[in-house]
């Protein structure tokens, strides 16, 4: 039976400005209903996600197999020079400029080009952003023994980065995202190169550096009015893109550094960086347009978990960590979680992409891919090392989506006897980075509600 039919895609332009003032309608008035033209109404989603979901998704991710997630975050970015000074030590600061720094550090040390003040900063910086490594001896060892055995596994494909000597495994739950200081124009021009070079953006609409700034064409349009004339899988491919930036800022915004002095860190929900982000007024109509995107990524990553479910109910997937009782619980987990999200009534069809000529169907697929892999590279230019760390996972999670969905045909034609070679696998790094790649987005789906109730009390 079809899961249903439902075509999220269709774009809504005519933006009705909520003339409201209360700051909670200022971000959600068009967050709510349905989702344009379809079925897949956000209420729907909330409950869902907020109530069945979220809570099994969490526990999942907190167990030894899905923690561990092994990624190169020493490679150098292929697109631009990286010339932040202090970028290689994974901070983001803007330098000073030589009179700035004070005299007696420049005689003493003529390279030195940062002021005392700027170090600190960029130490700061450099705290926060960096990744915690730290592994115990005991799970290093496991890990060792974890990959031995996926590479026993016959793979269908070889993820370069991971046999790669610079390539290191990172505890998730060490290394929390959130706020660590990383903005500014350095961090925009990771997602300008994105939406400007990556995205089939024509050249004729400009998009500013500071998104903060109102967002309008050189012929005074809207930021989102050239994907009017964009075909549903390139105006697709925006909203997933789109989607991703705000379930990242949403996490930013709801683990803000909030406190930093010498006897403790807190970290919390800032509701002021949220509106700047999201409120319609503050963004030029913009912000609950980026929030309905995120509902459209919520409903792309659920709809490839429902799909992959035969594939991991094959008697000879496992989950392996060496722990034989541990690894079929947390097989039995893991189906279940998948099956609740088949059990989502409304559930998009990817069968209507590249629904029309065949040729015409392929170049387009050839392009997504291609376009997709160019942003995942673009992920090795995040100055920052946590944000790099989650940039990538979250790319190659999405990526991961992208190859499931697109391979319906395969999965169909898995063989039911477990000794012949499947049609269609996933690796331990594919499999980790979807599912924790939608733990993001579930948890940004989460935090709505809480940034609905706090705006809620904010005139
Ligand atoms: C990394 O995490 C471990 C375990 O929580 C902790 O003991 C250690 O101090 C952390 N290291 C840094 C540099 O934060
Ligand atoms: C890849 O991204 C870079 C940086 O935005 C861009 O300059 C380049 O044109 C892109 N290449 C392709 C093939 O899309
Ligand atoms: C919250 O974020 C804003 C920027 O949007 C910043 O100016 C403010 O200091 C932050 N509040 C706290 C308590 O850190």
């Amino acid at each position: 039976m079809k899961w249903h039919v439902f075509l999220c895609v269709l774009l809504m332009y005519n933006l009705k400005v909520s003339s409201s003032s209360s700051a909670a309608n200022r971000c959600f008035c068009q967050v709510t209903g349905s989702l344009d033209d379809c079925a897949c109404d956000v209420e729907t989603i909330d409950t869902f996600n907020n109530e069945q979901l979220f809570p099994k998704l969490q526990k999942l991710l907190e167990s030894d197999y899905f923690r561990f997630y092994k990624v190169n975050l020493n490679k150098p970015c292929p697109f631009w020079k990286d010339n932040s000074l202090c970028g290689q030590k994974n901070c983001a600061v803007i330098p000073c400029t030589p009179n700035e720094v004070p005299e007696g550090i420049k005689t003493n040390d003529h390279h030195n080009m940062y002021s005392a003040e700027a170090n600190q900063e960029c130490e700061k910086a450099e705290k926060l952003g960096a990744v915690n490594s730290s592994l115990s001896e005991e799970t290093r060892q496991s890990l060792r023994e974890w990959s031995k055995h996926d590479d026993e596994a016959e793979r269908f494909c070889v993820i370069d980065d991971e046999e790669s000597p610079d390539s290191q495994y990172v505890d998730l739950l060490l290394n929390p995202e959130r706020f660590t200081g990383y903005k500014g124009p350095e961090a925009w021009q990771i997602w300008n190169s994105i939406y400007e070079e990556n995205c089939f953006k024509p050249y004729t609409v400009k998009r500013p550096l500071n998104p903060m700034s109102a967002y309008s064409g050189s012929d005074g349009k809207m930021f989102y009015s050239w994907l009017e004339g964009q075909c549903v899988e390139k105006r697709a491919f925006f909203r997933l893109v789109s989607g991703l930036h705000s379930s990242i800022n949403i996490h930013l915004s709801a683990r803000f550094l909030l406190d930093d002095n010498w006897y403790e860190k807190k970290w919390g929900h800032n509701v002021s960086e949220f509106q700047q982000r999201f409120d319609a007024q503050l963004t030029n109509g913009e912000g609950p347009k980026r929030l309905r995107n995120l509902y459209f990524l919520y409903l792309i990553e659920l709809r490839a978990l429902a799909k992959i479910l035969p594939v991991l109910q094959r008697p000879s997937f496992q989950l392996y960590t060496g722990q034989s009782v541990q690894d079929q619980q947390l097989k039995l987990q893991l189906i279940e979680l998948l099956q609740v999200a088949k059990s989502f009534p409304l559930h998009f069809d990817e069968t209507t992409l590249f629904a029309g000529n065949k040729e015409e169907a392929a170049t387009l697929k050839e392009d997504f891919r291609l376009t997709f892999r160019n942003i995942s590279r673009i992920m090795d230019c995040v100055g920052c090392f946590k944000c790099r760390l989650w940039g990538k996972l979250q790319t190659q999670g999405l990526g991961t989506v992208l190859k499931i969905l697109f391979s319906e045909r395969q999965i169909e034609a898995l063989p039911k006897s477990s000794n012949s070679r499947p049609t269609f696998q996933l690796s331990r790094q594919e499999l980790v980075s979807l599912l924790n790649a939608f733990g993001r987005i579930s948890t940004s789906i989460r935090e709505l509600e809480n940034f609905r109730s706090l705006l809620s009390m904010v005139r």
